[in-house]
């Protein structure tokens, strides 16, 4: 029996709700037929916006949302995406599939989302082919309040008033589809660009974000810590769970590769400590934010579909990688304060997939539903004894716990074996808990839903426990995300 310990006197920080982001790229399926129909389709919508899926990506209380890229932001120029649609210039998306992109969801369709969706925007700006003039002139557009030929060509545009903008980030992966620039040359132009983001509103400054390291660049961030530290409020990070020699397939896979993937992404752990080691280096009070906005599995795409749309199957191996993903993003709760999973809708780890009308949640979509309690709350001290998974390194067991101000524990424990029920007891220190509720997501390690049958994975109510005078004991199914409610 593994023994979970839990001490409600060590509270160690607030799990930042924007951990539980998200991403959407002009890629694929994503933003066009995924969230954004069209005012005149015959899908129920609401100003162009699926009313299915955004009803969805409600109820998991999406805080924040990334757009316009991924690669496509350092090609975009945001000048074509106003104004009359009629007029709006037509391109080829170069970076994903070779499509036409008309330009139809554009900064005002934008916006809409983030209103209908009730969450925060995070603007990426273009560092790679744009000017500083148009990225100031587009952060102008979007927030001055004032006389200013931007703000008057938004109000011509029928937008009388600024929106918010919660964060910019500026430039993405200019270390590569951004640009191919040396960490040294970025450093100074992040530093240029950065300047001219003004913040119209002093009451409500932008969090600029800086383009961070892939993997286990650290030269990266030690040269951007080094040189930019004091332009910054945040310095993004992208890792994922991908083999490029040797891709994997989103199912039918052996237990062998599920082991792997989840080993793989088991190393957000390792880049999360290294990185905020050195971030720790040059800002020990920990302003900066390390902003995870790009995460997930990256799999071989779905037989017969454009290989650079990148749509992929969802199986309970990705509600695996969220579940334990997300708890190693709740324990660094000091350093991470955004993460955005890519991508929402239709590509590489969605947490919805559609087809024409339709549209099924994924296990990853659960698993963001059984987590959202974290967003805000308390993270308090915990430790679970664990043994690894045969021959790699992860353990077995991988948890988080939370505390809400109304005292309200909220545990969320993974058991990452594929085969191996664990039992678990659990002891919470100076607590005697009154009643404990609980739910679970497990299926075998290639569940999945498809389009004829949507619910082969969900979450159910959870009963193989018992109430102890401290705590509880529980049998863990293999390859399952247990959430535990504690008052
Ligand atoms: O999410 C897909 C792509 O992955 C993004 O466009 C890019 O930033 C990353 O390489």
């Amino acid at each position: 029996m593994e023994k979970y310990l839990i001490n409600p006197n060590q509270k160690l920080g607030t799990i930042n709700k924007n951990i539980y982001g998200h991403f959407s790229e002009h890629l694929g399926r994503c933003i066009y037929e995924g969230i954004y129909v069209g005012e005149d389709s015959d899908i129920p919508n609401v100003n162009g916006m699926r009313c299915d899926v955004v009803n969805a990506l409600k109820d998991i209380k999406i805080p924040v949302l990334r757009w316009p890229g991924g690669c496509f932001a350092d090609e975009y120029h945001w000048k074509d995406g106003i104004g009359p649609k009629e007029n709006r210039k037509k391109m080829i998306n170069t970076h994903w599939g070779g499509v036409v992109e008309d330009n139809s969801f554009g900064t005002r369709e934008f916006f809409e989302l983030c209103s209908q969706l009730g969450c925060d925007a995070y603007i990426s700006g273009n560092v790679g082919s744009g000017t500083v003039q148009e990225m100031s002139e587009w952060v102008e557009y979007m927030t001055f309040d004032g006389v200013s030929p931007m703000a008057q060509l938004r109000k011509e545009n029928g937008n009388e008033q600024p929106w918010n903008v919660a964060f910019f980030g500026v430039g993405n992966e200019n270390w590569g589809c951004g640009g191919n620039m040396t960490p040294d040359y970025y450093a100074d132009l992040y530093a240029r660009y950065a300047t001219y983001v003004r913040n119209y509103d002093k009451s409500k400054p932008i969090y600029k974000i800086a383009c961070g390291p892939s993997n286990f660049n650290y030269n990266w961030t030690e040269t951007l810590m080094k040189k930019a530290t004091p332009y910054m409020s945040g310095l993004s990070l992208h890792y994922y769970t991908v083999d490029w020699e040797n891709m994997y397939s989103s199912t039918g896979f052996t237990k062998e590769e599920y082991d792997e993937v989840l080993e793989k992404s088991y190393r957000m752990e390792e880049l999360v400590t290294r990185h905020g080691e050195i971030m720790n280096r040059y800002d020990p009070e920990k302003r900066i934010g390390m902003i995870v906005d790009e995460w997930g599995t990256w799999y071989e795409v779905e037989p017969g579909t454009n290989p650079g749309f990148l749509y992929q199957q969802n199986t309970m191996r990705d509600a695996i990688v969220a579940a334990l993903t997300l708890n190693i993003f709740n324990k660094h709760c000091d350093r991470v304060q955004m993460a955005n999973i890519a991508q929402m809708v239709n590509v590489l780890q969605a947490v919805i997939l559609t087809e024409g009308e339709q549209m099924l949640l994924t296990p990853t979509y659960h698993v963001f539903k059984m987590y959202k309690e974290h967003q805000e709350q308390t993270l308090l001290g915990s430790y679970i004894t664990t043994s690894n998974v045969e021959g790699r390194k992860l353990p077995k067991l991988i948890e988080s716990a939370s505390v809400s101000e109304d005292g309200t524990i909220i545990s969320t424990i993974v058991n990452t074996s594929a085969d191996e029920a664990i039992e678990i007891a659990c002891q919470i220190a100076d607590f005697s808990p009154n009643l404990i509720t609980a739910e679970i997501l497990t299926g075998n390690i290639d569940a999945h839903n498809t389009f004829e049958n949507k619910n082969a994975v969900g979450t159910a109510v959870f009963t193989d426990f018992e109430k102890t005078s401290d705590g509880f004991k529980a049998m863990l199914p293999p390859c399952s995300v247990v959430k535990f409610v504690i008052q």
